[in-house]
């Protein structure tokens, strides 16, 4: 068994000593920021997306500007960042804030869930990031993460499982801030130091808790602790 207590406090110290300064992590930055930040990096690294937010941010603060940007501005703004449809589903995205939610980002699932190009990720991500609400924010950082401290596997199944979401939820504590702090420090855990290919264990907060640390880094394929269907 695991002490998610310990871990959750030791990498929320951790954390708070010295996270990456990401723009969209600012106490100014709008739940619109953090929606165009999310939509951003769901297929682009950090280090690209972080010049591109700002320009995106200055010329559109509000979904309204947005959704009134002409489409090829749009398209020109998103610039190199890949899956440009991305763009497009954001622009649909704003218009649709608009017409619904008077142009606020809206704090409800549902509701978010209804937009164009925002899924289950994305809309936890949302939630705790830009609202400081209690959600399951699984993306591939997390998921790495419990696979190795929890399942002691290198990494997690291609696809995510109900029996994998299920016990990541047993990891969010009940707070929402404390929800929103814990799903924050693990993934910026898996995106500095247990990293997909080159994991720093000696530099890691929560080592003594580690399942596959404990079992010698087994490589992929070795047999898991805990059933992973
Ligand atoms: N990747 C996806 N969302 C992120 C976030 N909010 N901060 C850093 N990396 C991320
Ligand atoms: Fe990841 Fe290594 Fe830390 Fe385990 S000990 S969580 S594998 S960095």
């Amino acid at each position: 068994t695991h002490d998610h207590e310990a871990v959750r406090h030791e990498l929320a110290v951790w954390f708070a000593a010295g996270h990456r300064p990401l723009p969209w992590r600012g106490a100014e930055v709008t739940p619109w920021g953090v929606l165009v930040s999310e939509i951003m990096l769901q297929q682009t690294p950090v280090s690209r997306v972080e010049p591109r937010w700002r320009v995106w941010l200055t010329r559109w603060p509000t979904p309204a500007d947005l959704a009134a940007a002409p489409v090829d501005e749009v398209l020109r703004a998103w610039d190199r960042l890949g899956y440009p449809r991305r763009a497009l589903r954001l622009r649909d995205a704003a218009a649709a804030i608009v017409a619904r939610h008077d142009g606020q980002v809206p704090d409800d699932e549902a509701a978010l869930l209804a937009l164009p190009g925002i899924g289950r990720y994305t809309a936890a991500a949302v939630l705790a990031f830009a609202f400081g609400r209690r959600s399951l924010v699984l993306d591939v950082n997390i998921r790495r993460v419990l696979a190795r401290i929890e399942t002691g596997v290198e990494h997690p199944p291609p696809h995510e499982t109900a029996a994998e979401r299920n016990r990541a939820w047993d990891w969010v504590p009940d707070g929402d801030a404390e929800a929103a702090l814990w799903s924050a420090s693990a993934m910026e855990l898996g995106a500095v130091v247990c990293t997909a290919r080159a994991p720093r264990c000696e530099a890691c907060p929560v080592a003594r808790h580690c399942a596959w640390l404990a079992a010698g880094r087994p490589e992929w394929g070795g047999a898991p602790r805990v059933a992973q269907a």
